[in-house]
């Protein structure tokens, strides 16, 4: 039994944010959710753990291993977010307390949740968790505070801690934008060595397709509150039938062959939620977009493994 989402409304006081996202991890695999800004990726990620602001709507189906947090409260949904469902943001200083060491950020969850009994328990836990996520040194950076540890460090760490609880699930919220390129490498092995290694699942949320190529078994792509393309990111990738993943893969720097073939962008940029867009959301910026797309949304087509969004799909 997977995590995923099924249906996925998200609506504001007037305006939708989310109208049909779904997606789904199935543990010991990175599935990727990638989609320009504003596309909806956090805020799905993020109505999984339930943190999303009392004012949004929410209504579909969520679920990981049998259980919907939708429908849970108090501790239970604080078990739910520490060892079901841990979560990694963009910016490891925003998830790692600046005035604790790294070392008690990752005991406390544990002692909390009953995971060891002694601080010293802890310690031995800590320490092995942050040498599984490479930290060098270990020991030592068990009491170093945050702000004395490089950006990729910190990262590592925030992962660590992530994984305090022992989760069966890990939503990674773009971990690698804030860290440079070859940092950026070494954290999406790492999250591929932790996925098969501890038989984790993990959802990647990137805006980067050559990320999605670098790491993923599986790719969701979201545009505009929609999931409008699955499936296994070497079919995607090879031949996508929607022309906005074709788009992505068009503008990607790699995947579109190097320096020989010239770069191209999608025209136009992602609707704001607040603007309401008739029939599919991806039209205004479409070449092939014809009368029935002004008009209808068009249903997600299944084809096998892989599902699409489109009327005149490419292929
Ligand atoms: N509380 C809110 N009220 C109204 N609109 C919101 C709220 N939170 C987010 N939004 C809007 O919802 C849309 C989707 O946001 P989301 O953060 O999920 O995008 P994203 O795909 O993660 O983009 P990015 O790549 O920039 O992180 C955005 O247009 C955002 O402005
Ligand atoms: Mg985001």
């Amino acid at each position: 039994m997977p995590l995923k989402v099924k249906n996925l409304k998200v609506e504001a006081a007037s305006f939708p944010i989310l109208k049909e996202v779904f997606w789904d991890v199935e543990r010991g695999e990175i599935t990727a959710l990638v989609g320009e800004s504003g596309s909806g990726k956090s805020i799905s990620a993020l109505t999984v753990l339930r943190l999303l602001p009392e004012s949004l709507k929410v209504s579909g189906e969520v679920e990981a291993d049998g259980v919907n947090p939708l429908e849970l409260k108090g501790k239970e949904l604080l078990s739910f977010r520490w060892e079901r469902v841990a979560m990694v943001f963009q910016d490891p200083s925003s998830s790692l307390n600046p005035l604790l060491t790294v070392g008690e950020q990752i005991v406390e969850p544990m002692l909390y949740h009953g995971k060891v009994k002694s601080r010293e328990e802890g310690r031995e836990r800590a320490v092995e968790l942050l040498k599984m996520c490479q930290v060098p040194k270990a020991e030592e950076r068990f009491d170093a505070y945050p702000h004395q540890l490089s950006g990729g460090l910190k990262q590592r760490c925030a992962i660590a801690m992530a994984l305090a609880c022992n989760p069966s699930y890990l939503l990674a919220d773009e971990p690698t934008t804030a860290l440079d390129v070859t940092v950026q490498k070494r954290i999406l092995e790492l999250l591929k060595g932790l996925s098969k290694n501890e038989n984790l699942g993990t959802l990647l949320i990137t805006h980067d397709i050559g990320v999605v190529e670098e790491v993923s078994d599986r790719v969701f792509v979201l545009y505009a509150g929609y999931t409008v393309e699955s499936g296994k990111t070497e079919d995607i990738l090879r031949r996508p039938m929607h022309p906005y993943t074709k788009g992505l893969i068009e503008c990607s720097p790699k995947l579109n062959g190097g320096v020989k073939r010239r770069l191209r962008a999608i025209p136009g940029s992602v609707p704001e939620p607040s603007e309401r867009v008739e029939g599919c959301p991806f039209h205004p910026r479409c070449s092939k977009a014809k009368e029935v797309c002004r008009k209808e949304v068009p249903p997600i087509v299944k084809e096998g493994s892989r599902t699409f969004r489109c009327f005149f799909p490419e292929g």
